[in-house]
């Protein structure tokens, strides 16, 4: 069932796919020879777009759409770029695939090439996953090497490469304008959209971006077919989903589930092993930091985009960090408040100076300093910054704060009169 479970059966097993002869065994590069052999790009667009997959870096749009919007007339070189640069708190799911499959990225990455008329990939990759960038550095080699990438591709005429580049530690060279001109070798800050990179990408040029765990799912989409990626997940949500479960777990990881089939209780319990004993959830962050907090009440939400949505959250990267009641809310605001204002890339004033005052107050608020008023203050900060910026990392760190002050208000206003000494609540659960 799960399309990424070569990984995790190999895993199992104490191996991982990272040698050529093994990922060939278990049926590597299969797709790409399908397509290159029996299918016009059009085809194999149309096959994308038909499965409904939707892109895992965080949006969750359909990725087979996105390709369609890349001008099919445009006489500028077309380029596929990977976002590997997963910096989303609580998200590491994209490094595992990349350290346990890099063949099914590249294969990914050639499938969606041919599909759009590209002769250039680049993976992104962080700067810190420097492990991971000699994986895939030593796969690039051995599959052009074995002629799966490189020139005139198991001789069907198709030139294909792939660069992968490093990153230098900076959240918003996620952000995909600013991850473009990070790779220009410019400042890494976001562009003005549109004009959007499937029409004016990198270098100009029209840009097919999307996220590791999306590409990594076009192999077996093409092997099995769009009708059996559909057969899974809901009729909005298809497919399967890859959630890194972190915080006050027993057994944090990333565990690949069919959306819509696998409840948040499920996950957090059955999957990731439940918490420790005595213990209660108090909060979750389902889609990394950038998304609204929920409390125990919404456990038996289903993971999907839509029914996350529903119950005022989203499904963003699926970075599920779990909080138990030993936790302090408000401490874990001004860690996530701590982080944005540090990643802002400061090209927006709103941003700049907003995510330095959510800090600054949720610092006084944790130091039991905090006022009445800072909730009013706060609330017309959010509404000052949130909708009037270049990106929406601001409204990323609106997100879990405003969300938290509405859930837990009670907490924030003891906090408030008596500051916050417990420890750490981010710390994982085998730790105090
Ligand atoms: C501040 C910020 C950080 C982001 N970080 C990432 C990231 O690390 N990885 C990623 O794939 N997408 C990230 N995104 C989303 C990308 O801009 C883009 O939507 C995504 O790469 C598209 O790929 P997808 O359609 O396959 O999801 C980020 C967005 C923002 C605003
Ligand atoms: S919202 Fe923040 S991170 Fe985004 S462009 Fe503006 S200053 Fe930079």
């Amino acid at each position: 069932m799960p399309i990424l479970n070569s990984v995790y059966r190999h895993r199992e097993a104490g191996k991982t796919l990272t040698a050529l002869a093994d990922y060939r065994a278990a049926g590597g590069f299969k797709a790409l020879e399908h397509a290159l052999g029996e299918m016009e790009a059009d085809d194999l667009q149309y096959a994308f777009v038909r499965s409904g997959l939707r892109g895992r870096g965080g949006a969750g749009f359909p990725m087979g759409r996105k390709a369609s919007f890349l001008p099919k007339d445009s006489k500028l070189p077309k380029y596929v770029v990977c976002n590997a640069d997963e910096s989303e708190p609580g998200t590491f799911k994209d490094r595992e695939i990349m350290e346990m499959n890099p063949f099914q990225l590249l294969e990914g990455l050639a499938l969606a090439g041919f599909a759009i008329g590209a002769a250039r990939g680049y993976i992104y990759i962080r700067g810190e996953y420097e492990h991971q960038a000699r994986i895939l550095d030593a796969a690039v080699l051995a599959a052009r090497e074995a002629g799966f990438l490189g020139t005139n591709i198991l001789r069907s005429g198709f030139d294909y490469d792939i660069t992968v580049y490093r990153g230098a530690g900076a959240y918003i060279c996620g952000e995909e304008t600013a991850l473009l001109e990070s790779l220009e070798g410019k400042r890494g800050q976001p562009r003005l959209k549109p004009p959007f990179p499937a029409v004016a990408g990198l270098y100009g040029s029209p840009t097919l971006i999307n996220n590791v765990e999306t590409l990594a799912a076009l192999p077996p989409i093409v092997t099995n077919g769009a009708d059996w990626y559909l057969s899974m997940g809901t009729e909005k949500s298809p497919g399967t989903k890859l959630f890194s479960i972190s915080g006050h777990v027993v057994k944090p990881g990333n565990y690949e589930v069919v959306l819509g089939d696998t409840t948040l209780r499920e996950l957090i319990y059955e999957h990731a092993g439940g918490l420790r004993e005595g213990r209660r959830v108090k909060a979750v962050w389902v889609g990394g930091s950038s998304v609204p907090v929920i409390g125990e009440e919404h456990l038996d939400v289903p993971l999907d985009y839509e029914s996350l949505q529903g119950v005022g959250t989203a499904l963003g990267s699926g970075g599920c960090i779990v909080m138990d009641d030993s936790g302090c809310i408000v401490r874990a605001c001004l860690r996530l408040a701590t982080f944005y204002r540090h990643e802002s890339c400061g090209k927006c004033s709103p941003c700049r100076e907003g995510t330095s005052w959510f800090e600054r107050i949720l610092q006084r608020m944790v130091d039991g300093e905090g006022r009445m008023e800072d909730f009013d203050l706060l609330e017309s900060l959010f509404r000052r910054v949130s909708g009037k910026t270049l990106c929406p990392l601001a409204d990323g760190a609106i997100a879990p704060i405003r969300s938290a002050i509405t859930l837990f208000r009670d907490d924030f206003i003891r906090v408030c009169q008596e500051g916050s000494p417990r420890p750490d609540p981010m710390l994982p659960a085998t730790v105090g």
